[in-house]
């Protein structure tokens, strides 16, 4: 399956009627098992982009593809954002069988794969916690768990981890390219850390603002674990660097722009 984003624009108004452009002719893919990250300074139109691939939100102009997909259907989608949009009436156990309850899958395998996925982001043992019960950390590991469970076609992460404390961010990434490494699922990740795109990505996509527009698109050629290992030092800050001298304009106007 491969994901086809062609020339997409998106136009919003803002307070006072006036049109902004979020996206501007936007074009790339994300191929079968690939990792993409968009990065970009605050406002640049990542989520807008993100919800756009994901048909939570429609284009202005222009539209998203879906590739090789078995028959007419349509794609399945794991999406995580970074507000914690567990369902806090449930338990842990039934937030993550939620999407395979939506699928019509037996209670049976609804147990199995709940119970695999809850193993697998190291939640064993709060199947009946309540999201109330849990630190930011194992919220997001839950819903990391629920858009796994579904095998999705593709994952879509906005800022999952920007919420989280810098010690807990570090494991939760550490432990998602684990999980990533035995799935392989296509993903798009959104994320305004360069390091953070650094670390995940097969390729990353940087966005400028006003209007939002591809900037680059950077292979990263580093192996998919261990790059904070002391050998990938160099090439790591290397590409970190040529990502920051293609967005420090738009992040520094960004700031001037928040009050
Ligand atoms: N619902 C909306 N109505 C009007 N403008 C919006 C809306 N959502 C986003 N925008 C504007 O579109 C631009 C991109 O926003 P967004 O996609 O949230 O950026 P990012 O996720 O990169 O911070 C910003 O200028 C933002 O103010
Ligand atoms: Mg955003």
């Amino acid at each position: 399956m491969k994901v086809v984003v062609n020339d997409v624009s998106k136009t919003y108004k803002d307070k006072k009627g006036r049109e902004v452009t979020a996206l501007q002719n936007i074009n790339f893919s994300i191929n079968q098992n690939e990792f993409v990250v968009l990065v970009g300074p605050s406002g640049c139109g990542k989520s807008t982009l993100l919800n756009i691939v994901g048909g939570l939100l429609s284009s202005s102009k222009g539209g998203v593809y879906f590739e090789g997909l078995a028959g007419d259907k349509e794609p399945t989608l794991g999406i995580v954002f970074q507000e914690i949009a567990l369902f806090p009436w449930r338990t842990v156990y039934e937030n993550v069988i939620f999407g395979l309850e939506e699928q019509g899958v037996s209670k049976s395998e609804q147990k199995e794969k709940g119970q695999f996925y809850i193993d697998m982001v190291g939640l064993t043992g709060f199947e009946n916690a309540y999201p109330k019960q849990l630190s930011g950390g194992m919220r997001q590991r839950a819903g990391i768990a629920r858009a796994f469970a579904v095998h999705p076609d593709l994952l879509l992460m906005d800022e999952p981890f920007s919420a989280l404390d810098a010690q807990t961010r570090t494991i939760m990434l550490e432990e998602l390219v684990g999980i990533w490494q035995k799935t392989r699922l296509s993903t798009l990740y959104v994320t305004h850390n360069i390091q953070e795109a650094v670390y995940l990505a097969d390729r990353v996509i940087v966005l400028s603002r006003h209007p939002g527009q591809i900037k680059n698109i950077i292979h990263i050629d580093l192996p998919k674990v261990g790059r904070n290992k002391e050998e990938h030092v160099l090439k790591f800050e290397d590409y970190c660097d040529q990502i920051w001298q293609l967005i420090r304009h738009d992040a520094k106007e960004a700031i001037k722009e928040e009050d």
